[in-house]
């Protein structure tokens, strides 16, 4: 089931493993308060810069011992073979048989690449071509003004979190709405005031097969036959599917129908034809823009040595946390109500990627993987969860996440919201002293990383989620597990569809 050149070692039989663990023993009672005292330059060496991304991880439990052993460790483990794999289409994901290439949507792959005798490069040429002539006809034609986004799990939060992230770019005239509980109340919220004349549905399933994303096709389907012509319905449909012919079933026109590639997983699949909301009602120009945002990142992760490559070093010291301090979640936490989208994508990208427990050999593993990932907005996150940040008893190391820039400036706020980002990340690492009043003690200590992003641009957003989608494949790769399957979700799918037959004849 493996890859050829892998190797079977556990990793505590790794010597860089063990280097590791007996680096942790030396370094578990550091204080990063005094890190920084003995170190003017650790700020200075402790981040890296690209493009319009900055990232900090200064404020970690780590020197530069910590870092050179877990890049031993990383090379070890064949990080730098791994990464040239994945972008040059190896079958990474071992269970099913197939190459991991989202990358490749982003125009970061070899034009000579071929799979089953298709070239990846046309292929990718040729979507997108279908996904600009497609948007330019629904902006010259203004059929239009609301388009609702039906899909569930990769096949939305991507989309979604673009859409919203990027509002202020919104082309005039156009709405988008997404639908993907099976919940009859998000149907009828998402419904609420649009005209069905007006509609145009895009059903975004890879399988096609998805209870919750069939159910709401079907429901929408109904809800415009109420209004307009049976005849005219098919024209207010289109598809996102690897399933051609259960979407021509479902009654989509072939020509609306856009491909879905089998090597494109659906939590990786913002960047493919699922996008396609994010081109219509931002623009093709965007989407493009976004797109070339995540090649940069590929180019940074595929061309950057592992001591000055960001996703990497996220992906270490994460691992650093999960497997030798124990620490078993991660927060996320951008400070841009804009991006209050971001931590549930994370937390699909990562949790249903690396929350796996055995590893591409069919073992068990016997190493934490995935951390459980949870986290909000800020400043809002402040006044729910932030107590047990400061004062509980884990640890949970966090990534802020902020912009330099407002993206709608209002007279002093955007000031006063970055200081909580540097507030609270000092709060958290210094802490403060009280002994006479232990409930008012901050044991600090607390690791963070902050990401600034000059400004919220296509650009910049398509550079940040790919920073992330390289990370936890770095974990993957470490931990010797299989990020790109995710079998974990089917057996409540199973016992949902027995459960409804009986609550059917009941
Ligand atoms: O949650 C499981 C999952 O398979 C995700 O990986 C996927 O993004 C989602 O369901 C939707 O699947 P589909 O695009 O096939 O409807």
């Amino acid at each position: 089931m493996s890859n050829e050149n892998e190797e079977n070692i556990t990793l505590s039989a790794r010597l860089e493993w063990q280097a590791l663990r007996a680096h942790y023993e030396t370094v578990r009672d550091l204080d990063m308060k005094l890190l920084f005292k003995d170190d003017l330059g650790r700020k200075t060496d402790f981040t890296l810069k690209h493009e319009g991304i900055e990232f900090d991880y200064s404020k970690n439990k780590i020197t530069s011992q910590t870092l050179e052993l877990l890049f031993n460790f990383a090379r070890a483990q064949g990080l730098e073979e791994r990464r040239e794999q994945l972008f040059s289409g190896a079958n990474l994901n071992v269970s099913e048989h197939r190459p991991a290439l989202h990358s490749a949507l982003r125009g970061s792959c070899s034009p000579k690449l071929d799979i089953d005798d298709s070239n990846i490069k046309n292929y990718v040429d040729r979507s997108l071509e279908k996904i600009e002539s497609f948007t330019k006809e629904f902006h010259a034609k203004k059929r239009f003004t609301d388009i609702v986004h039906i899909g569930i799990g990769g096949s939305d939060f991507g989309p979604h979190l673009v859409c919203e992230a990027l509002k202020h770019l919104s082309v005039r005239g156009v709405k988008v709405h997404f639908l993907s509980n099976i919940d009859p109340d998000h149907f009828a919220d998402t419904m609420e005031g649009l005209t069905p004349k007006k509609t145009l549905f895009i059903i975004a399933s890879k399988s096609f097969s998805t209870q919750e994303t069939r159910q709401n096709a079907k429901s929408a389907r109904s809800w415009l036959a109420a209004k307009i012509k049976e005849k005219d319905i098919a024209g207010h449909f289109c598809a996102v599917t690897s399933n051609k012919g259960a979407a021509i079933e479902f009654g989509v026109k072939p020509e609306s129908i856009f491909d879905m590639a089998d090597w494109v997983g659906g939590r990786f699949s913002l960047w493919s034809a699922a996008g396609l909301p994010i081109a219509l009602y931002l623009g093709f120009d965007n989407f493009k823009a976004l797109l070339e945002g995540a090649h940069s990142a590929d180019l940074h992760f595929q061309n950057s040595p592992l001591e000055r490559n960001i996703p990497v070093i996220m992906g270490l010291i994460g691992l650093w946390y999960r497997n030798f301090w124990n620490y078993n979640a991660h927060c996320i936490l951008p400070y841009s109500s804009r991006l209050c989208l971001l931590t549930t994508y994370i937390q699909q990208l990562d949790m249903e990627s690396n929350g796996k427990s055995v590893n591409i050999f069919a073992q068990p593993v016997n190493y934490a993987t995935a951390p459980i990932v949870f986290g909000g907005t800020g400043t809002n996150a402040q006044h729910t969860f932030f107590q047990l940040l400061h004062q509980g008893r884990d640890v949970i190391p966090a990534d802020f996440i902020a912009l330099r820039q407002a993206v709608m400036p209002l007279g002093n706020h955007h000031e006063k919201l970055i200081s909580h980002v540097v507030g609270q990340t000092k709060a958290l690492m210094e802490g403060r002293t009280n002994k006479e009043e232990p409930h008012k003690h901050f044991a600090g200590n607390r690791p963070t990383n902050t990401v600034w992003l000059d400004s919220l641009t296509p650009h910049s957003l398509g550079l940040l989620l790919a920073f992330y989608e390289h990370k936890i494949f770095v974990q993957g790769t470490l931990w010797q597990i299989n990020s790109f399957d995710q079998y974990g979700v089917e057996l409540g799918k199973d016992l949902a569809r027995l459960a409804l037959s009986k609550i059917k004849n009941s």
